[in-house]
């Protein structure tokens, strides 16, 4: 059955208008990564349908176990990173982004593989509403995973290296789940940084991944080529990395 934005709440129309967009973009043969998280799903569902409705043939690269599950389930066609080699254009969503298209991602605890998946993509597509839109990254707790071996001496490494950077605040919190910490797909722990403001994004990238214990940090810099802001309206406003934020393509979204 289609998916019908009838009943939905304006923020579900947003997210699904960008992810309309984004699907616009996708073409026969292509290898496409598949994101993580409540926009990132609206993909999947309107992939699933293009790909029941038109014979779409495409096959994903899942960023989590959470999309690998909805991605069977819709029966989108999945592979291994390592047996798609490159991909064609990754769609995900996100949890800030500023004007450079700067992100803050890992709010679903799903980064590493993200990250790794955007690197592997030659275009990174993101989904979001306007709700993700800030005017300098660090309102969102930024996300840090780390090896679970001696994780409290690399959350004090990382209190120590706060205390040297142009942020507003300087809390680390283990993420939680009810049993305990909650673990990733890859066995790490993920440690959210309370920093309300970060002045320089690139300066504290560079320095957390410095730390031994520091895996990867939610941090994506210079990696997203387009976001896709929908409007709880069904329209889209586009953003490009190379193009100032004030030329950006307003979008009216057909299929909205
Ligand atoms: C997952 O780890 C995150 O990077 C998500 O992309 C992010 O949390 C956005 O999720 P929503 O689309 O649910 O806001």
């Amino acid at each position: 059955m289609e998916t019908t934005q009838n009943t939905l709440s304006g923020s579900d129309n947003a997210k699904r208008a960008a992810a309309a967009r984004a699907l616009e973009m996708v073409e026969n043969g292509m290898k496409v990564g598949l994101g993580t998280g409540s926009t990132a799903a609206w993909f999947v569902r309107l992939l699933s349908e293009r790909i029941h409705r038109e014979g779409l043939a495409i096959v994903g690269v899942a960023t989590s176990s959470t999309t690998v599950f909805l991605a069977k389930d819709l029966g989108v066609p999945l592979t291994s990173l390592d047996e798609a080699g490159t991909l064609d254009l990754t769609v995900d969503g996100t949890d800030e982004f500023d004007a450079g298209l700067n992100l803050i991602k890992g709010g679903g605890a799903a980064l590493l593989r993200e990250k790794i998946v955007a690197a592997a993509s030659n275009r990174l597509v993101v989904i979001a509403d306007d709700s993700k839109r800030v005017a300098e990254l660090g309102t969102f707790p930024l996300p840090v995973e780390v090896i679970r071996f001696g994780v409290e001496y690399t959350r004090s490494a990382v209190l120590d290296v706060l205390s040297k950077m142009d942020v507003a605040g300087a809390q680390v919190e283990l993420r939680k789940v009810r049993d305990g910490a909650l673990v990733t797909d890859e066995g790490h722990y993920i440690l959210d940084l309370h920093l309300g403001r970060i002045g320089n994004p690139s300066r504290l990238s560079a320095a957390l991944n410095a730390l031994p214990g520091v895996v990867e940090t939610g941090l994506f810099i210079g990696m997203a080529d387009t976001v896709i802001v929908g409007k709880a309206e069904g329209w889209c406003e586009m953003h490009f990395r190379d193009a100032p934020m004030d030329t950006s393509e307003l979008m009216r979204n057909e299929d909205a």
